[in-house]
């Protein structure tokens, strides 16, 4: 990502705010006048003659349980050592955090009692953009590189590219990862038509340009399960390896792909209408998934004129309530742990008594003891 750091500040007193669409609209108007002549100029481009605005969530899901102030309690992980740590997979018998930033580097950050012990180790660049991580029995790492494609990085360090496109139709933007219980990696191309630099642009298009896909280590072979999905980002394989499960941010939605029974090979509703718009998906455990919430829902009338702003000026700052969603084995929504403050969360795993998110913009890890400060019943 070209953006900068986001600050990190403890939560200031937060004046309610609803986004009203037409109020948003005319400020960003009034602040970038030079957009405007551009916002006319090129607002056919996006008109979204596919996008299935029907299929967008009219009413939310919320969570039974929420906790709406989760930067508070929280520690940060790694600071200043690991930039944009998108995805996060755990080495339980290492008891060692991987990470992949947008430098290129696959970082491995200790999992400490105290935040002040753990240690950061550079331990591969893929010279790419390292998002999706998954760890294969073996112990070695795949990686969903947004440049370069589905990589297998090997305990010795050696990177080895497995697959860059299905049936001569390159991927674009390799996103999300997991590997099944007989070593069958599933993963997503959230965008062949747009790369990473320009993903901003693929959700505001909302066409879908997505695929999820499978990759056979044996035979070497790439399967395409899924296609014309809206930005296809995160993995997981449920635990009895009967479905896996893929999220489409754009659609704020994760569905499953059923791998076994009378619906293999079909695609079932797994969490519709969630809450914001989903990253990664990771199963950790006790029944439960955390899905990586990168912002709320935005207004679909605010993503025409974000594009036209991004284009021609620069990104608006339109994210926020990122957090950690958490579902149960059917999907449905148990656990919202989210802030104002956040956005872009993009990863979500359980490390004792912590949640640790990884994110697409902050210089740290975030770490919250759910213990300590639970999601409590909304109401
Ligand atoms: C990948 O995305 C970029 C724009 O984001 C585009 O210029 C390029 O043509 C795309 N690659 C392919 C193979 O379509």
């Amino acid at each position: 990502m070209s953006e900068s750091s986001a600050t990190f500040s403890s939560p200031p007193l937060q004046k309610k705010q609803t986004i009203s669409c037409l109020s948003t609209t005319l400020l960003i108007i009034i602040a970038f006048p030079v957009a405007l002549a551009a916002v006319l100029y090129r607002l056919e481009l996006f008109e979204t003659f596919h996008f299935p605005s029907g299929e967008l969530p009219q009413r939310t899901a919320t969570a039974p349980a929420v906790n709406p102030r989760m930067q508070v309690g929280s520690e940060v992980v790694a600071e200043g050592k690991v930039h944009g740590p998108e995805d996060l997979a755990y080495d339980k018998r290492r008891r060692l955090i991987y990470t992949g930033c947008e430098d290129g580097w696959i970082k491995r950050v200790t999992v400490n009692e105290s935040v002040h012990d753990s240690v950061v180790e550079n331990w591969v660049n893929t010279g790419g953009r390292p998002l999706g991580l998954a760890l294969e029995k073996s112990g070695e790492l795949i990686v969903a590189d947004g440049d370069l494609g589905l990589l297998r990085v090997t305990q010795e360090r050696k990177v080895e590219i497995l697959a860059q496109e299905h049936d001569g139709l390159k991927f674009n933007l390799t996103d999300g990862v997991d590997v099944g219980e007989d070593g069958t990696i599933y993963f997503t191309d959230a965008s062949y038509k747009y790369n990473l630099k320009d993903f901003y642009f693929d959700i505001m298009e909302g066409e879908p340009h997505g695929r999820f896909m499978s990759y056979n280590p044996a035979t070497k072979k790439v399967t395409l399960l899924a296609r014309n999905l809206y930005f296809a980002n995160g993995v997981a394989v449920a635990p009895d390896q009967k479905f896996v499960v893929y999220c489409e941010t754009v659609m704020s939605r994760c569905r499953k792909y059923y791998l076994q029974g009378p619906k293999k090979g079909r695609i079932g509703e797994f969490s519709p209408n969630l809450p914001g718009m989903p990253d990664n998906v990771h199963y950790v455990g006790q029944g439960k998934y955390y899905i990586g919430m990168a912002t709320h829902v935005t207004p679909q009338c605010l993503r025409k004129i974000a594009a036209m702003v991004t284009k021609y000026y620069r990104r608006p700052n339109l994210e926020k309530n990122g957090g950690v969603l958490v579902v149960d084995l059917a999907g449905k929504l148990r656990d919202h742990y989210y802030d104002p403050q956040l956005s872009l969360i993009s990863s979500g795993i359980k490390v004792d008594n912590y949640i640790y998110c990884g994110s697409l913009s902050y210089p740290f890890l975030l770490r919250l003891d759910v213990k300590q400060y639970p999601a409590l019943p909304s109401s």
